[in-house]
């Protein structure tokens, strides 16, 4: 099967009240966990690079592991630039195979993010490629910005209407609480989502597609391991599953999770080297690795997003 844009995914998952996972994807074990997972499961599938993927693993590289994962796996995938910062890298995405692209204008003025999300969606569409946008900023860590809990800002519904009207895009990632790494929320603070805000703007965008970003659970099952086999996370905290099952219910249709696989993989990778110090063949560590981030997506896509057979 060749790459496919998200248009098809988003409207069977809007419409059947489920999400797609967009995992991000850096190196061969773990296009292979993500991909294997899904093959299994008859699942779609988003596979995502952000810029900081690009550099360490080089786009070609990332690009033909995606092609090799289509090629054993007989699921529809789109291929997606995660966190594109400005045109020209998502024209290179677009020049280089992408399917789709996010170009996140959402750390600039609201003028400021239209102009280059409508000039990213010319192009894109000119091309046959779909372009995610995003307003509002989430907490947390992307590639070089840093943006703090306090600087973190919802969207505003009064703006998702003019914006998605005067840009063009295919989807619209906001945010409404969830954040980007390991750390979402302190101890003893309770997770919380603003559904009410997602509620709104879906009233004002009926039947199109939002994306959550920052939306990993944070095993404490791996945050263990990794505490117990040398790995210091304390105080590791992510989004509830329950929230996730329901924004996978509503009109999210992309559920961006990258944190719980660089977890599951460090666990396993740590795991072995830990207990078996003389341990140095890469294969024994980063195909236990490679298995628990098949595991991670298995049970994400059964049990939080409900693609499974849904390819
Ligand atoms: O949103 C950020 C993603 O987790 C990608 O992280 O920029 O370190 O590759 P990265
Ligand atoms: P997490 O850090 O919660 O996995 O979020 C990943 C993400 O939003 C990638 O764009
Ligand atoms: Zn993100």
């Amino acid at each position: 099967m060749a790459l496919v844009t998200t248009t098809e995914m988003f409207k069977k998952a809007y419409d059947g009240g489920y999400a797609i996972g967009a995992f991000n994807v850096n190196n061969m074990e773990i296009v292979q966990g993500i991909t294997e997972a899904a093959g299994e499961l008859n699942s779609p599938l988003i596979l995502q690079v952000s810029a900081g993927a690009r550099k360490y693993a080089n786009h070609t590289y990332l690009v033909k592991l995606v092609e090799a994962a289509l090629i054993e796996n007989d699921i529809p995938i789109a291929l997606h630039l995660d966190h594109g910062a400005d045109f020209d890298i998502c024209k290179s995405c677009i020049d280089g195979g992408f399917t789709s692209v996010m170009i996140d204008g959402s750390h600039h003025p609201f003028e400021e993010n239209i102009e280059v999300t409508k000039r990213v969606v010319e192009y894109a569409h000119s091309k046959g490629v779909v372009v995610e946008g995003e307003l509002g900023q989430l907490a947390g860590v992307e590639d070089d910005v840093n943006v703090s809990a306090e600087d973190a800002k919802y969207t505003h519904p009064d703006e998702v209407e003019e914006f998605v009207d005067r840009t063009g895009v295919d989807s619209l990632a906001i945010a409404i609480g969830t954040s980007h790494g390991a750390f979402k929320f302190k101890p003893g603070q309770k997770p919380m989502l603003r559904f009410d805000i997602l509620e709104e703007i879906t009233k004002r965008l009926p039947n199109f597609p939002i994306v959550l970003h920052g939306a990993s659970s944070v095993s404490q099952e791996y945050v263990k391991i990794i505490q117990e086999n040398g790995g210091n996370l304390a105080d590791a905290i992510g989004i509830p599953e329950d929230m996730l099952r329901q924004a996978a219910r509503s009109a999210v249709c992309k559920i961006n999770i990258d944190s719980d696989l660089r977890l599951a993989m460090t666990a396993g990778v740590r795991e072995v080297l830990w207990n078996n110090p003389a341990a140095f063949d890469p294969r024994e560590y980063l195909k236990v690795g490679r298995a628990n981030v098949k595991a991670v997506v298995a049970h994400k896509i059964k049990e939080v997003l409900g693609s499974d057979g849904k390819a």
